[in-house]
């Protein structure tokens, strides 16, 4: 598995107000929008891409697209959601799956409730979104079932992660031979007893969505 923390003043300069209690939801759904598409850039480095011919008013070039079949962004239902728009921005003409997960907050145990995606992922590129990393739960269960469905090359953009989060992905990855990478906001300091990254930015979904 291979970790990625973005290291740039704008990433930490819009995660202190994300984590800000005082942050309203307009403003934390902004903020979580213009992260992303910040973390996008570093996700999509190895976005698979190929040479095409084009004319400049002065001459002839070759340039690259996306090559097919197109990327495929899955927000993990229902914080991801908040992702999406910023990663779309850069990445336009990628499909999107959907996958709804949650956690039992007593257990944190993780089960599926929901998914619209496709039966193959063969070759396919795969972009996960789940601003959370914290017990790391719905991640394995997402990569999982990901790779259960054909997916070889996967990279899960969060926002904050903790150090037990990563281990437990480390552990459960350290058997497979398929390429995981993990971009990341920030490495916070710890879990605490009820799950919640410290000092995190408390429950990520109430404070896009409010308390549903
Ligand atoms: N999910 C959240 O929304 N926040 C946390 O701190 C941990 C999991």
């Amino acid at each position: 598995m291979d970790v990625h923390v973005a290291d740039h003043p704008l990433i930490a300069h819009k995660l202190t107000y994300l984590r800000d209690k005082r942050t309203d939801s307009p403003t934390f759904r902004r903020l979580a929008e213009e992260l992303v598409t910040l973390l996008a850039y570093e996700a999509t480095r190895d976005v698979r891409v190929e040479p095409f011919e084009i004319e400049t008013p002065v001459a002839p070039t070759t340039g690259i697209k996306l090559s097919n079949p197109k990327p495929i962004i899955v927000p993990i239902l229902r914080a991801g959601l908040g992702m999406l728009d910023g990663m779309v921005k850069l990445l336009p003409s990628a499909e999107v799956g959907f996958l709804g997960m949650i956690r039992n907050e007593e257990t944190l145990e993780v089960s599926t409730y929901a998914n619209r995606l496709p039966d193959d992922l063969t070759g396919r590129q795969v972009f996960i979104l789940d601003p959370m990393l914290a017990t790391g739960g719905t991640l394995v269960m997402a990569i999982d079932y990901l790779t259960s469905k054909g997916a070889r090359d996967i990279t899960a953009v969060c926002l904050l992660a903790a150090p037990e989060g990563i281990k437990h992905l480390e552990d459960e990855l350290s058997e497979s031979d398929i390429p995981v990478k993990v971009v990341l906001g920030t490495i916070d300091e710890k879990l605490n007893e009820k799950g919640y990254i410290v000092p995190g930015l408390g429950d990520a979904g109430d404070r896009l969505y409010g308390v549903v």
